[in-house]
């Protein structure tokens, strides 16, 4: 089970070096990636841009490892998680599911099999993982369930409507996401949200200082979720249940109030 180091700052001069020292052979692609992400950084007007930048360039090296998959199997075990879990709370074939940061449908195809057709809506900063997810719709046999796959600028929703969805879910995005990302969506959520429906998301977590490494990883504690949450007039809660389960990033659930 990948193990959570809920003190460690990454950030931290002292936790790079032993970092180094400890991974020696990783030291090469760490220094690539920070050249390549401070290029993108210098030719990107905001954060999205930037991660749109960054997503374009690790889908052309492999979609799978762009959403953070090593390998077929871990890309397939890690789908199979988000979509148990979901199953197990209560998500049914007729509800309505938004998918925001879909990537390239490693939990969305299960998804998309199990909901009724039209019912599964993913949306997603990089065209270019959208160009893959349509790969994983053809490759698993699902054209007639006939998901909605959109890329989007930012998370207003303003073009979704309103109390339509069952079930909003974000894995592993807002664990690339600076604050104010993760505000607006939380800004908007409530709205697309139908009575009785609920957000999970998942988020890399924090017990000692937030900080982000490189612009692409974003360490949170949970109360500043929860606060942020509650000051857009969201219920939330921390999915201890998620806690047992072989991930390194914890879960928080929004609901409308009523
Ligand atoms: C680590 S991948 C996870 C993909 C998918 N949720 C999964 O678990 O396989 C993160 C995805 O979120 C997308 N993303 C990042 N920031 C986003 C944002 N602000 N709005 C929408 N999508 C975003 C990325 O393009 C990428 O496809």
């Amino acid at each position: 089970m990948p193990e959570k180091k809920l003190s460690v700052n990454r950030a931290s001069l002292g936790h790079r070096i032993g970092y180094a020292l400890r991974h020696p052979d990783r030291v090469p692609r760490h220094l690539s990636r920070a050249a390549r992400d401070l290029w993108l950084r210098r030719t990107s007007p905001d954060h999205v841009s930037y991660y749109r930048a960054v997503m374009r360039s690790d889908t052309r090296a492999g979609p799978d490892a762009a959403v953070g998959s090593g390998s077929r199997e871990r890309w397939m075990a890690l789908g199979a998680l988000q979509f148990d879990y979901l199953v197990g709370h209560g998500l049914r074939p007729e509800h309505r599911m938004l998918d925001i940061g879909c990537g390239n449908l490693r939990g969305g195809w299960r998804f998309v099999r199990h909901l009724d057709p039209g019912h599964y809506y993913g949306i997603d900063i990089s065209p270019d993982i959208l160009f893959a997810a349509q790969e994983t719709i053809v490759r698993m046999d699902l054209r007639d369930r006939l998901p909605v796959l959109t890329p989007v600028r930012d998370l207003t929703l303003r073009f979704l409507p309103d109390s339509h969805f069952d079930v909003v879910h974000a894995h592993s995005v807002f664990s690339h996401s600076p604050l104010p990302v993760v505000e607006e969506c939380l800004a908007n959520v409530g709205r697309v949200l139908a009575p009785g429906g609920w957000f999970d998301f998942t988020f890399d977590r924090t017990e000692g200082k937030e900080h982000q490494v490189l612009r692409e990883d974003f360490y949170y504690r949970t109360e500043t979720l929860l606060a942020l949450a509650g000051r857009h007039g969201l219920r939330a809660g921390f999915m201890d249940d998620w806690e047992r389960l072989p991930h390194g990033q914890s879960k928080i659930r929004v609901f409308r109030q009523p």
